[in-house]
């Protein structure tokens, strides 16, 4: 199925008056991978994903879903086909509710108005946020909007998921509920983000950023153990993969309290 293969092609983009924010990023992404995006702040990744859903247009290269270069007329076909979450919520939930949110998007791709409310609900209970459905998307907490933001991208059912910083805000189980979602997504993902740990569960793959170049692109562990690459790139190791000694000492002043109180 080559409309799931999706091709960055020596992407370049700069601001007005900045520095490139990006500079000759070529990568594939094949069908029903799981990719993770990593680097500093600034380093390009949330502009990379903006190139890659015509959300910003390259000033060099180009993008193709198969066989089909991202432009003005395939612009439509490719927001059908890719579902992107933004690194803020407030640039994604526009409607007066969670509900005519997340609704959205399938009316728009056509699904059926009578089906549409059972898709809702099936989306909002992915992400743990049934409960929210007739609450203002602008009144909800930071972790709550993006569950939401989710939500809505999950409805359009996309063949390809572009998340930026998904997990951003999310309390732990939260957090684990999404890791899980995207473990069971079986299409290609993208997923730019800071949790590390997250990229350890979920990602076969990792490219990784620097003031806007492609400074690695292999597995997980092969990335995390790079000592030169992570300290080039401002990452470190996974928490889980951070060699554990003994369990850690408490703070002197919890032990004084601990023994004051006990
Ligand atoms: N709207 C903008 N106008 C001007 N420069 C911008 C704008 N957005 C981003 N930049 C610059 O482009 C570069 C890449 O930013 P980008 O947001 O893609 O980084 P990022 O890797 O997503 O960072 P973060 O981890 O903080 O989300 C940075 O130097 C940033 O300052
Ligand atoms: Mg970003």
């Amino acid at each position: 199925m080559s409309h799931h293969l999706l091709i960055a092609r020596d992407l370049a983009f700069a601001y007005p008056d900045q520095r490139p924010a990006l500079d000759g990023v070529s990568f594939a992404l094949h069908h029903g991978e799981a990719v993770a995006i990593v680097g500093a702040n600034g380093a390009g990744k949330s502009t990379l994903l903006m190139l890659l859903t015509g959300c910003l247009s390259a000033s060099r290269g180009e993008v193709l879903l198969g066989h089909i270069r991202l432009d003005k007329r395939s612009l439509a076909a490719f927001r059908r086909s890719i579902g992107f979450v933004f690194q803020n919520p407030d640039d994604q939930l526009f409607m007066p509710t969670v509900f005519d949110d997340v609704a959205f998007g399938p009316l728009n791709l056509g699904v059926a108005p009578a089906d549409v409310p059972e898709v809702v609900s099936q989306a909002l209970a992915a992400v743990g946020a049934e409960a929210l459905a007739a609450r203002a998307p602008w009144q909800l907490s930071g972790g709550q909007k993006r569950a939401v933001a989710i939500a809505g991208v999950l409805a359009m059912q996309p063949d390809i998921l572009l998340m930026d910083e998904p997990s951003d805000a999310l309390d732990p189980a939260s957090r684990r509920r999404l890791i899980s979602l995207l473990q069971g997504f079986e299409h290609s993902k993208l997923i730019a983000t800071h949790d590390l740990d997250l990229v350890l569960d979920v990602c076969t793959r990792v490219i990784v950023l620097g003031e806007g170049r492609i400074l690695a692109d292999a597995h997980p562990l092969e990335v995390f153990a790079d000592d030169a690459l992570l300290a080039r790139a401002s990452l470190e190791r996974p928490l889980s993969m951070q060699t554990r000694g003994s369990a850690p000492a408490r703070p002197a002043a919890a032990n004084r309290a601990g023994a004051e109180n006990g």
